[in-house]
């Protein structure tokens, strides 16, 4: 036994959860969540679920185009949402109770009206033009590169008043920001230290890859198979391979500084960064942690969210990433986020319960998002209710039916909101007086109870922790099988991802004792050289 195997971090032993502020609790009456709600709720994650720390989608003042992906103000909130003294509360009573706070934070660009971009577009010759990326036409007239916004059209807005385009990789009220201006770079690392002072434990940063662009503005090549997404239909977007619009290698110098200023606030205490990197290239990928560990501490792994749910991809993909970290890089893993359909609407109900058991038991730091330990699906909204500008701009990809009120009760508004409130921001699921809190938590076998015992099982559980992961042949390719193992401790997974029964053979492992199965209908013994999982089940085994 290694001792500093011992002594992992907060993120890396422990488990995060996603708040979408606006869908978590409003606690004002106008229908929208709200920091004060957060505080209201706080007991439900300590106590009840029993996670170690949260992170919250972007509460800063912003005209809200993507909601609050367009940041007007670095280091203030929303008064949508509360004010800095109810952030403080918020970071004060979630410390309270042992649970760390993690906020987003979007560098890649600003709103349209934060006060540095109305500067920059003033006149071409303000001192904050630089700030943003300003381009006149290619001498054909034609717009100064083929780059596409990731939300349909060109990234490049004309602006009349100054006769050119300026960037923008998402909506065109999200201009980009000149990270190769030293005077952009300093301004976002003194908003950085704005919130390590006010006492936020760490960042998960949007978009990060995206800052550092190709210097020569190059055209970005066609991509030859545009087929890259499997649960996602192909859009224009996927027509070119984005080699020049973002993932420069010059951002690695930005992010070693950047971890830099983390690990000087981490003296104190440990801090934390994770950044939003959609790369599926392990080697690629796994850059951002730094050639020596100087980078990230994780780039978040995305790479479940995008396999099918198939016993064998789904081993390739640990696999894949178990061989590809980097000595001492920690992994992690993701099965849902506010860009994504629900977990339980991907892979079905039954086997929402199989991927909680996967993700609270493989190797590294697993993220859930609100309202899964629910199971909560895709709730369907009427187009005149849709919110999402990248739905209503490219059909078939709005998010909001994943960003729905979080289902606390069956009361009318779910608790989310109190009853007599008229409009939320986005609908209720229909099926809320069947699915929420108060409801799963009477009901033994809910996926709730399963999440909890889930986690209080894995936090108690060294094996989970800084155990090694192998996975394991075990005569059927419908499951998949895992050991995790630490010192004396072994623990097999197995995973059944069909409705069928399956026969699964371990002699190797002689017998051993169910802790947890996803039926939470069975204990007890187990003869592992034939075994069999029902339709569905998951088991976690100790072994003798
Ligand atoms: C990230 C966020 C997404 C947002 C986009 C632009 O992908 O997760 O919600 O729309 O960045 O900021």
């Amino acid at each position: 036994m290694t001792h500093h195997t011992h002594n992992l971090l907060w993120w890396q032993s422990g488990v995060i959860y996603q708040i979408y502020p606006r869908s978590f609790q409003d606690s004002s009456g106008d229908g929208v969540g709200d920091l004060a709600g957060i505080i209201q709720r706080l007991d439900y994650l300590s106590d009840t679920l029993g996670i170690d720390a949260l992170w919250l989608s972007p509460f800063y003042p912003s005209p809200m185009a993507d909601f609050g992906y367009d940041v007007a103000n670095y280091t203030d909130v929303d008064p949508l949402f509360g004010d800095l003294a109810a952030f403080d509360r918020l970071v004060e009573e979630a410390h309270r109770r042992n649970i760390r706070v993690i906020i987003d934070f979007v560098p890649n660009h600003t709103s349209d009206q934060h006060p540095w971009f109305l500067e920059s577009r003033s006149s071409r010759d303000n001192p904050k033009r630089d700030w943003y990326v300003w381009k006149d036409p290619k001498p054909d007239g034609s717009l100064p590169t083929n780059w596409l916004s990731h939300f349909g059209g060109a990234a490049w807005e004309w602006d009349e008043k100054n006769s050119q385009y300026y960037l923008h990789s998402f909506l065109k009220e999200q201009p980009d920001l000149n990270w190769r201006n030293p005077e952009v770079k300093a301004a976002m690392f003194d908003a950085l230290r704005f919130w390590l002072e006010r006492g936020v434990d760490g960042f998960r940063i949007d978009v990060a890859h995206y800052i550092m662009k190709d210097p020569d503005y190059r055209d970005n090549p066609l991509n030859p198979n545009p087929v890259t997404a499997h649960f996602k239909p192909v859009n224009e977007y996927d027509k070119y391979l984005h080699v020049h619009d973002k993932g420069h290698p010059d951002v690695h110098a930005v992010f070693r500084e950047w971890r830099a200023l983390l690990d000087a606030y981490g003296r104190e205490r440990p801090r934390y960064s994770v950044g939003e990197i959609h790369i599926f290239d392990w080697a690629e990928w796994c850059r951002y942690y730094g050639a020596n560990l100087d980078e990230l501490h994780m780039p978040f792994n995305f790479a479940l969210l995008w396999a099918p749910w198939q016993a064998a991809a789904i081993r390739k993909v640990v696999d894949g990433l178990e061989a590809a970290l980097p000595e001492g890089a920690w992994p992690n893993y993701v099965l849902g986020n506010h860009d994504e359909p629900r977990l339980a609407s991907r892979y079905g109900r039954e086997q929402a319960r199989l991927a909680a058991m996967l993700l609270l038991t493989l190797r590294g730091t697993p993220t859930l998002y609100y309202g899964d330990e629910l199971g909560m699906v895709n709730v369907p909204v009427p187009p005149e209710k849709e919110q999402d500008p990248y739905g209503i701009r490219v059909p078939g990809m709005g998010r909001d039916p994943a960003r729905t009120p979080m289902q606390w009760d069956a009361t009318p508004n779910a608790g989310f909101a109190l009853p007599e409130v008229k409009d939320l921001w986005l609908p209720l699921s229909p099926e809320y007086k069947e699915v929420n809190v108060a409801r799963q938590l009477t009901g033994p076998r809910s996926l709730l109870n399963l999440y909890r015992r889930l986690l209080a099982y894995r936090r108690a559980t060294p094996a989970l922790h800084w155990g090694s992961y192998r996975a394991l042949d075990a005569g059927t390719a419908d499951c998949f099988v895992f050991l995790r193992q630490a010192g004396e401790q072994r623990l097999l997974v197995a995973l059944n991802f069909t409705a069928q029964e399956q026969k699964l053979r371990l002699p190797e492992f002689g017998s051993g004792e169910i802790v947890v199965s996803t039926t939470m209908a069975r204990e007890g013994k187990v003869n592992l050289a034939d075994f069999s999982l029902r339709g569905n089940e998951g088991m976690i085994i100790e072994v003798r």
